[in-house]
């Protein structure tokens, strides 16, 4: 049976502070955001049951995805491997047609492909919690890209809360809500570069963080002291990144709680350091823009913000500072990925 026409919506997501420690366990400070993923979602055209056909404002080329996807990351359409995988996933067989219409901008480090995925699911019929829909789109994302990336997107994704970022504990997967330091806005600047070279340099940070694992044990619990048992410069500052990230996290909750924007943004500059030294996953651009930002009046701190390699700056500025001071994008917690008009 045809099911009726239905709209969804999944946010995109900006990162306050703690990247690259999701996928150690480690603490993070993300936001759902006001720019995302629409799908209106339309039952299949007669004939074409066996067919997911999918159109985007942001891509020149329509996809037509077959069911059963077996190998999403084969889809001759890049963008199109994102839904392929979450077709696959969920094991999907009855075709339907898709209008997307995406406010966020490719490639920029706000998780437009997270948001897609996210929204496919919930195009398919997906009506579960919020965990599981995060972890099969992750999985999602696994098949359409081969980066093993974390959790942190996809479950801000889905988790989001208006008015609050989101302090996600990738350990036990917990969410807990916490509001931006009182008359606070942040803001999201692109530095003129798109992500490049994310995909192999993501998997080998990861890894490096496995070889100090093998020293440390869980770089979660590992503390500062300890970084001297790591034999190897390089793999030592990774962990040393990672240690240092997870202490801001929760050095930032604990200011959002005093209200404390200053010290919040002193945290957010010295993360950004730590990324582009310890951790490096800084470009020029990237560092450049985060100079300037730093030293506009009204901002407490600004950082790159995601996978690195390129993409935003996130910034937290005085909400009273005049928005074309700072530029990109203004962002508002927002609520999380969501049935807009039911079928
Ligand atoms: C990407 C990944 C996330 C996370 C960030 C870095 O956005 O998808 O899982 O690792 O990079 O914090």
């Amino acid at each position: 049976m045809d099911r009726a026409a239905f709209r969804v919506f999944a946010p995109g997501r900006v990162n306050l502070i703690g990247d690259h420690v999701d996928y150690v366990g480690g603490l993070v400070l993300p936001m759902a955001v006001d720019l995302g993923t629409t799908i209106d979602v339309m039952p299949a055209a007669a004939g074409r049951a066996g067919v997911v056909g999918l159109r985007s404002d942001s891509e020149s080329d329509p996809a037509e995805i077959l069911l059963p996807v077996r190998d999403p990351g084969s889809h001759p359409i890049e963008w199109a491997r994102y839904p392929a995988a979450v077709l696959a996933e969920m094991g999907t067989t009855a075709g339907f047609s898709g209008e997307i219409v995406s406010t966020l901008p490719i490639g920029a480090g706000l998780s437009s492909s997270a948001s897609l995925e996210v929204a496919t699911a919930l195009a398919v019929g997906f009506r579960g919690d919020t965990l599981p829909l995060a972890q099969l789109c992750q999985r999602a994302e696994h098949r359409a890209t081969g980066v093993p990336s974390g959790i942190m997107d996809q479950l801000a994704i889905t988790s989001g809360v208006e008015g609050s970022a989101l302090l996600i504990d990738c350990r036990d997967h917990s969410v807990e809500p916490v509001p931006l330091p009182r008359g606070t806005v942040v803001h999201a600047v692109h530095c003129g570069v798109s992500r490049r070279l994310e995909g192999s340099e993501y998997a080998d940070r990861r890894r490096s963080c496995e070889l100090a694992e093998q020293t440390l044990g869980p770089l979660r619990d590992a503390t500062n002291s300890e970084l001297g048992a790591i034999s190897n410069p390089m793999i030592r500052r990774r962990a040393r990144h990672v240690i240092s990230e997870i202490s801001r996290v929760s050095a930032a909750v604990e200011a959002t709680r005093r209200d404390d924007a200053a010290e919040f943004g002193n945290l957010m500059n010295r993360s950004h350091v730590s990324l582009r030294d310890d951790f490096e996953v800084s470009i020029p651009e990237l560092d450049q823009l985060v100079d300037q930002l730093q030293r506009t009046p009204g901002v407490f701190g600004a950082r790159l913000t995601g996978a690195g390699f390129g993409g935003c700056v996130v910034v937290l500025a005085d909400d009273s500072v005049d928005p074309g001071a700072i530029g990109g994008w203004r962002l508002k917690p927002s609520a999380g990925a969501r049935v807009v008009v039911a079928g």
